[in-house]
C-alpha cells in the first residue's frame, strides 16, 4: 500500500465549512447515536465533506470533521489516512480506479492501464484539463466482467482499448455513457450460450415449497400403502426393560459395602479391630526381594524418578548443564 500523506500545503485550501445542506445530514448523522458516541459517524461525516470538497479530504476539512464530533484531530486524521476510500490529494473530475489485479490483467487490463498512461499522464495526477485522475488498485469484486474500472461511483466492465478510448471520451464531451458492461452482457452471465440453469421451471415459480409438496406425497403414499399401519400394529403395548447385556449401564448391587454386609448377616467390624488393624507395629515386615532373591539396591531419596537425559542429544543435564554463552 502506498504511504498516505495529506496534499502539500500550496494545495490546502485555507478553511472549510460544511454547507447548510450538509450541516442538517451531520446533525441526522450524529442523532443516530447515544451521547458521547457522536465519533461514531466519523466515516459518513468524512465522506460528506470529501465529496463537498471535490472528490478529496484536504487538512481543514478533517480539522472540521473533529471539531463537529469534538474528537481529537489526530483521532480523524487515523481514519482519514488509514481508508483508501478517502482520497488526500485532488483528484479529477472524473477519478479513474483501475484495477491492476490477477484476473483483470489476466483479461486485458494492461492495454487499459496504456491507455490510461497516454490519455491521462501519470497515476495520482489529474489530468491538465482536470477532467481524469486515475489510481491503480486492488480487485474491485467485478472480476467476471473483467477487465474493469471504476469511475467515480460506477463500475465499467468488459473493457478493451478500443471502448474504454470511446468511453474516456465520451466522459470528456459530456456525452452519457452506459455503465457496467461495454459489450452488451447482461450482469455477470456467460459471454457465450447458457449452459446451466436452463430449466425454465427454475423461473416460474413452480418450484417454490417443491420439497414439502414431495414429503407430503411420500407420507401419503405410505399411509396409502399401510406402512404407517403396520408400524404402529407392530409396536409392543408393554414396552420391555432394555436388557443389560445389550451393553447398556444398569445399578447392580456388587459394591462390597458395610450396609450390603449388614444386610447380609455380616457382624459388622467393631472398633477396637479398626483400630487394631491400623496399627502398623503389628503389620507383617516383609523384605523386598528381586527376582533372583537378592535385596534390591538402596533407593534414592528423591519422591521421583529422573528423565534419563542424553547430554549427546543436546539436552542439559544436572551432571553436563547448559552453556549458553559456549557456541561450540
Ligand atoms: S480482479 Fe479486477 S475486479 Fe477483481
Amino acid at each position: 500500500m502506498a504511504v498516505r500523506k495529506l496534499a502539500p500545503e500550496e494545495m490546502q485550501p485555507d478553511s472549510f465549512t460544511f454547507s447548510s445542506e450538509n450541516m442538517e445530514f451531520v446533525a441526522q448523522q450524529i442523532a443516530k447515536y447515544p451521547p458521547g458516541r457522536q465519533a461514531s459517524a466519523v466515516i459518513p461525516l468524512l465522506w460528506r465533506a470529501q465529496e463537498q470538497a471535490g472528490g478529496w479530504l484536504p487538512r481543514k476539512a478533517i480539522e472540521k470533521v473533529a471539531e463537529v464530533l469534538d474528537m481529537p484531530q489526530i483521532r480523524v486524521m487515523e481514519v482519514a489516512t488509514f481508508y483508501t476510500m478517502f482520497n488526500l490529494e485532488p483528484v479529477g473530475k472524473y477519478f479513474i480506479q483501475f484495477c491492476g489485479t490477477t484476473p483483470c490483467v489476466l483479461r486485458g487490463a494492461g492495454d487499459i492501464k496504456k491507455v490510461l498512461e497516454s490519455r491521462v499522464g501519470e497515476q495520482n495526477h489529474v489530468s491538465a484539463d482536470g477532467t481524469f485522475s486515475w489510481l491503480e488498485v486492488e480487485c474491485l469484486g467485478a472480476c467476471c466482467n473483467a477487465p474493469m474500472v471504476q469511475i467515480n461511483d460506477d463500475y465499467y466492465e468488459d473493457l478493451t482499448a478500443e471502448n474504454f478510448e470511446k468511453l474516456l471520451d465520451d466522459l470528456a464531451a459530456g456525452r452519457p455513457v452506459k455503465k457496467g458492461s461495454q459489450i452488451g452482457r447482461r450482469s455477470s452471465e456467460p459471454l457465450d450460450d447458457v449452459k446451466t440453469l436452463t430449466d425454465p421451471h427454475l423461473y416460474d415459480g413452480s418450484q417454490i415449497g417443491a420439497w414439502r409438496k414431495r414429503f407430503e406425497e411420500e407420507a401419503a403414499a405410505s399411509a396409502t400403502t399401510g406402512e404407517a399401519a403396520a408400524a404402529t400394529a407392530s409396536a409392543p403395548s408393554t414396552p420391555k426393560p432394555a436388557k443389560p447385556e445389550a451393553g447398556r449401564v444398569i445399578e447392580t448391587e456388587k459394591a462390597n459395602t458395610p450396609a450390603k454386609r449388614a444386610k447380609e448377616g455380616e457382624a459388622p467390624v467393631s472398633a477396637s479391630e479398626r483400630k487394631e488393624g491400623s496399627d502398623g507395629s503389628k503389620a507383617t515386615a516383609v523384605e523386598p526381594r528381586t527376582e533372583n532373591g537378592a535385596k534390591p539396591a538402596p533407593q534414592s531419596d528423591k519422591s521421583y524418578v529422573a528423565t534419563p537425559s542424553k547430554p549427546s542429544e543436546g539436552r542439559a543435564t544436572a551432571d553436563a548443564p547448559a552453556d549458553k554463552n559456549n557456541k561450540s
